[in-house]
């Protein structure tokens, strides 16, 4: 059952916990799951505000380990995922696979055995191929059955094409702040999504917690078969944009491009980028949203992503308490 307009629970005692001890993808989740990440997060929120205004202390999970694993760069993600893992306590390693034994050819079953072995008890994991996370949770479960020791979480930080999962929970998170729902908003994701993990997680979270999906962009980079999951492919900005909610505005994932996707960076601004005069003409009634990095001048100007209308560094701020929620909700063990 999705759930319209959810109550704050309060404490996070009252939160359910997810079925898996990993966050590979938000397909494999059920709604009410989506609503517990949402709802420990909210709670998050609210104790990381200044202590004035919530005397309530930041629960802990000191004693316990996480490394990050960065196979492709980051900014946010990295650092909002290593900031949450200390708010709670842990210890954190990072691994700049381009200064570990990763260039000598060391596979990523073996890096992953090694830090295994090294007891941490979580592995956030991003990496170009669809996929990888998977591969590592299958090894670490193989390898703490052989050592019956538990099995450390696994996060995906977006792995290729496929989902980046907390990158939805933070969307969800901004948009459910703003409207105060989510079942019957209308959000509009614009531009390469063939190439965006972060369409994909957006998608299974909002079709799951009821709301509209629409995609747009040049067709070679809209594939068709998501319309059998629900969502509705336009094929014009003014048709996706009209009466929306959200305008998510994709970022044109130049370094995944192969020859020939769209005709040149100029023709993709002016049929698909957004500024604030389109917006004002387009939908004035919506809020814009951008996962970061963001190409200025491509699929966002500067007028709109520096305007009032653009939750960007809101989503940024909320990846904290996101994580934190990821993080208390797999591997607390109250
Ligand atoms: N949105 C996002 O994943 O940003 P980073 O690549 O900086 O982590």
């Amino acid at each position: 059952m999705v759930e319209t307009k959810l109550q704050l629970p309060k404490s996070l005692d009252e939160v359910p916990k997810p079925r898996f001890c990993h966050l590979l993808g938000i397909e494999p989740l059920e709604a009410w799951e989506i609503w517990s990440f949402l709802q420990a997060a909210a709670l998050f929120k609210k104790q990381l505000q200044p202590i004035t205004q919530s005397p309530v202390p930041t629960p802990s999970l000191s004693g316990k380990s996480l490394v990050t694993l960065f196979y492709e760069p980051s900014t946010r993600t990295r650092t909002s995922f290593e900031m949450a893992a200390r708010k709670l306590g842990m210890g954190v390693t990072h691994i700049a696979v381009a200064a570990a034994s990763v260039v000598k050819g060391e596979s990523l079953k073996d890096t992953v055995l090694t830090l295994h072995a090294l007891g941490y008890d979580a592995f956030v994991i991003r990496h170009a191929h669809s996929g990888a996370p998977y591969f590592v949770a299958r090894v670490l479960e193989e390898r703490s059955k052989q050592t019956n020791g538990k099995v450390p979480s696994v996060l995906n930080a977006g792995d290729g094409m496929h989902e980046h999962p907390t990158q939805a929970l933070l969307d969800l998170l901004t948009m459910w702040e703003v409207f105060g729902r989510i079942e019957g908003l209308k959000v509009a994701f614009v531009g390469d999504i063939l190439h965006s993990r972060v369409a994909r997680s957006g998608m299974w979270a909002l079709l799951k917690l009821g709301a509209e999906v629409r995609f747009v962009g040049p067709p070679t980079m809209v594939p068709e078969q998501f319309e059998a999951f629900g969502v509705r492919i336009c094929k014009t900005l003014p048709e996706a944009v009209d009466d929306v909610d959200v305008v998510y505005l994709l970022r044109l994932q130049l370094e995944r491009q192969q020859a020939g996707l769209f005709p040149s960076v100029n023709e993709y601004h002016r049929l698909f980028g957004m500024d604030l005069r389109k917006l004002h003409e387009l939908c004035p009634q919506a809020l814009v949203m951008h996962p970061g990095p963001m190409n200025r001048g491509v699929e966002i100007a500067s007028d709109l992503a520096d305007s009032e209308k653009a939750r960007i560094l809101d989503q940024v701020t909320n990846g904290v308490a996101v994580r934190m929620a990821v993080l208390w909700l797999l591997l607390s063990e109250q």
